[in-house]
């Protein structure tokens, strides 16, 4: 069985400073990354070969395949693995600003405006009780992109949706800088979305 590995953080851990800090990134991914990496070598471990060789994504939008006992563990951690592993790639230095492109587009079409979007992004998401994330994804039943809110590790490829853009709102993410204010981690984060691996998914879809 093929175990995964901890994804390379594609810049440095002061690289998104001042908007997420050093420390949060380094524990963030070196402990909490890492801890749903080795928790989903583990899960796997009692799966079938068929399940263990089975593509992630795949895997996460067929847990109904995965015996009881461990598909909680596969959708927790293989979920963190997976959105974590998205989030580090949909973030950048000097990044945020306004789409262009076919997400402009998309989010257009649903949402009115990108104003509009990125106000019931950061409201719904600010408004999760415990831990999760917010999502933009892409429902290929409807052609269109929605935004959606998952309940801690859970992906949204376990409701079929292809995920473009997701925030972290686990306490773990911002709570050396900014504690209990999770609106205002919410406000920094925009400045460092990085939009050009946005459209890449939606590219992709
Ligand atoms: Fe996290």
């Amino acid at each position: 069985m093929a175990k995964y590995e901890l994804p390379k953080l594609p810049y440095a851990y002061e690289a998104l400073e001042p908007h997420i800090d050093a420390k949060t990134m380094e524990i963030h991914y070196s402990k909490h990354h890492q801890a749903y990496t080795n928790g989903l070598n583990t899960a796997l471990e009692s799966l079938s070969s068929e399940l263990q060789n089975m593509e992630l994504t795949k895997l996460l939008s067929s847990l109904d395949k995965v015996t009881e006992n461990v598909r909680g563990a596969v959708n927790f951690h293989g979920g963190g693995y997976d959105n974590h592993t998205l989030f580090w790639n949909n973030m950048k230095p000097n990044g945020g600003g306004t789409p262009g492109g076919k997400v402009a587009d998309a989010i257009n079409s649903v949402f009115g405006n990108f104003d509009a979007f990125k106000e019931k992004f950061s409201k719904d998401t600010g408004a999760i009780q415990g831990s999760g994330w917010g999502w933009l994804a892409y429902n290929s039943q409807s052609k269109k992109v929605e935004f959606t809110t998952m309940p801690n590790q859970t992906s949204p490829k376990t409701k079929g949706l292809i995920p473009l853009l997701g925030l972290d709102v686990w306490e773990h993410a911002y709570y050396l800088k900014y504690q209990n204010k999770r609106p205002d981690y919410i406000v920094a984060w925009w400045n460092v979305v990085n939009w050009d691996e946005v459209e890449n998914r939606l590219s992709k879809v």
